[in-house]
Parts: structure tokens; sequence; C-alpha cells
């Protein structure tokens, strides 16, 4: 029987410190998060310097941790991955440096990450090895796009977002609703016991069969909702339909508030799953990926899993733990960089953007 061949993976390109030991591409070792949302959550979101200073203080011990969880030893260890595009450049630079200190302290090879491309190789982590080429969604806090992928290393980017990403739109929403940070796992909490009809939101599509997405208008839709239309007087129908009622979240019945969060979700559940339909049908593939933050929420599961069902393919979907930010998801893909000679040098960098 051959060695398996362990990575250690970093990842620090937000508010998440994390790091992994992932054997042979699929098999989590350990997988060890240290969060930062408390304390941005007094902030309503991600303070990019706090945030760096946070991954200085936890990277070390959170290393340390996923080793010792792994139960293996420093010499067990293959390689070094780590995600060094896109995200916060502070916080990206704290994990590159520390993966850049151990890949040369253990004398091994060096692997720089994309932290999109890794969220769509989540679903094969203690799971089957995923049926390629795919189309993969995925939508985080930062993040929404859709990739044609033709291997794990081989991403063709076919649309993202023009402004806001859904998972940043779900926790502004919790915000304008007073709901709490982060904003998407409490509406997915609350939307079931509320009427997603109750509010007509609109659907941005863009134009023809883009697959670009825009969520700024359907935020801005929720804010008006709450707040009143800026000039207007009243724009929650005719006053017939209402009793007169001044504007400003405070003013609404908790029952009113759970309906718009509802609302909200389906709408925006409603456009990602147009879209990954689009990619597939574009694409002609069998495959269909979901990943990322958003990947978590329940109706977009739901969703999927139809359309997938509809139009015959295979949905692959990571376990609740993979959807959000994690360095397991880093050591899996960067077994098939390895395994493809693909490693980098001590003079990695660091990209806070998406390079095409
Ligand atoms: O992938 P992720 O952990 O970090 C980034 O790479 O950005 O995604 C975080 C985002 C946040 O905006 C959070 O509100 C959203 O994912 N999110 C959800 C759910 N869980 C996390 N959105 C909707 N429903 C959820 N269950
Ligand atoms: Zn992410």
């Amino acid at each position: 029987m051959t060695e398996p061949v362990n990575i250690l993976a970093v990842e620090s390109s937000c508010d998440e410190t994390a790091c992994a030991v992932v054997a042979d591409g699929r098999s989590v070792l350990s997988d060890v998060v240290a969060s930062q949302i408390d304390i941005h959550a007094r902030y309503g979101g991600v303070v990019p310097e706090i945030a760096s200073r946070a991954h200085i203080e936890a990277v070390n011990t959170v290393i340390a941790q996923a080793v010792n969880d792994a139960g293996i030893s420093e010499d067990d260890i293959s390689a070094v991955a780590v995600t060094n595009e896109p995200g916060l450049i502070g916080s990206l630079l704290v994990g590159l440096m520390a993966a850049k200190t151990l890949a040369w302290t253990y004398d091994v090879p060096l692997i720089g990450v994309n932290h999109i491309y890794a969220h769509a190789y989540a679903p094969a982590l203690d799971s089957e090895p995923i049926e390629y080429p795919a189309a993969a969604l995925i939508c985080s806090g930062g993040h929404t796009a859709l990739y044609h992928c033709r291997a794990a290393t081989e991403m063709e980017l076919l649309g993202s977002t023009i402004d806001d990403a859904a998972g940043e739109a779900f926790d502004k929403v919790a915000a304008i609703l007073n709901l709490g940070y982060p904003g998407g796992p409490i509406i997915d909490r609350i939307a079931p016991s509320g009427n997603a009809q109750a509010v007509d939101f609109p659907r941005s599509l863009l134009k023809g069969r883009s697959l670009d997405f825009s969520f700024s208008g359907l935020k801005t839709a929720v804010l008006y909702h709450v707040n009143g239309v800026p000039g207007a007087k009243d724009n929650r129908g005719p006053a017939s339909d209402r009793p007169a009622r001044k504007h400003g979240i405070e003013n609404f019945p908790k029952a009113e508030i759970v309906d718009i969060a509802a609302s909200f979700q389906a709408a925006v559940v409603d456009v990602l799953r147009i879209k990954l339909r689009r990619a597939a049908e574009h694409t002609g593939v069998r495959t269909l990926i979901i990943g990322g933050g958003v990947s978590a929420n329940a109706a977009l599961r739901a969703a999927a899993a139809d359309l997938a069902d509809e139009l015959g393919c295979t949905l692959r979907m990571p376990a609740a733990r993979y959807c959000v930010d994690n360095a397991a998801m880093v050591g899996g893909l960067a077994w098939h960089y390895l395994a493809q000679g693909t490693v980098a040098g001590l003079d990695l960098d660091a990209h806070a953007t998406i390079r095409r």
C-alpha cells in the first residue's frame, strides 16, 4: 500500500483563521477553524485591519491544533497549501507567510490555491470524487460566480456579480431588518415560517442569457419597502389595503419582518437557480456544483436539487461545515495541483482580486 499524501492547508482570506490536514485530496484528518465573527459583529461586517491582527494572534495555535488533531507527525506532511487569492490582502498575507515558513521548515512543496476554486471542490471532501466537467455556482459573502469546471484545477469563469455578492445581500438585508450578523444563517432559519409570496421583490436577471449577477437592486428594494422610497409618501400599496403606518423597521410587526425575509430569500434563490440552469445549458455538463457560504442555505439546496432532477444532472453540494470558509477545501484541491506538478516557489504572491 502506498503512503497517503497528507497536505497541510492554511486559509485566512477573510475572517476565519483555518488550518486542516487532508489525505489524498478527500479524507479530512483535521479541520480547525477559528472564527472572528464575534469580533466583527459589533461593526456589522468584517473590518480588514482587525481581521489581519486577529489572524496573526490565532494562526500559530490553529496550525498546531490541526497537526495535533490529525494524529500525524510533521514528517508525514507531504506539502503545504495556502489560499493566496482572492481575499482581504492583509488577511491573505498572514496565512501566506505562515505557510511559506512551514513549507521551508518541513522542506516540502508549497501550493497556492484560489479560494473560490477551493469552494467549488468542497463537495468532494469526505465524499466521492466529483465527476467533471461540471458547472459550479459559488456564492459567498465576497463572491457570486459561475464556473465551467473541466477538472478540479481547470476553471473557466462564466459570470460573476456586477455589484453585491449573494451572501453580502443576505447580510445587508438582515441588517436592514435588524436581525443580527451574519444575516445568511439567520434569514435561512426564520424564512420557513414566513410567507415567501408576501412581497414581490425584483429578480434581476440582466440582459439576454447573461450569466452575471446583480443583487444591489434587490437590497435597495428591501430598504425602500422598509423605509419608504425617498421623496415618495408610501410605497406599500394603496392606502385602502393597509392602515397608514410610519416607515422604519421598528414599526413592522415581527410576522411581517419574517415575511420580508422569506420574500427576499425567495428572490435570491430564484435568481441563483435560473443562472445555474443557464450555466448548465450553456456548458452541457452533467454535474452541477454549489459551494460557498450561501450554499448552506436550505432553500437554495432544495432549489438546486430540484433543478438537477429536472435536468437529469448529478448535484454535488458540500457538507454544511465545508460550505463556509475552511482550510480542508484548500488542502483537498491542492492534492490535484501537487499531482500535476503545479507547485509554487517561496516568492508566491497574494492577490486581493480574481485574476482571469
Ligand atoms: O464562504 P463564506 O464563509 O465566506 C466568504 O468567502 O465570503 O461565506 C460567508 C457568507 C456570509 O455572507 C453569510 O451570511 C453567508 O455566507 N451564509 C449564508 C448561510 N450561511 C452562511 N447565507 C444564506 N444562508 C445560509 N445558511
Ligand atoms: Zn469563502
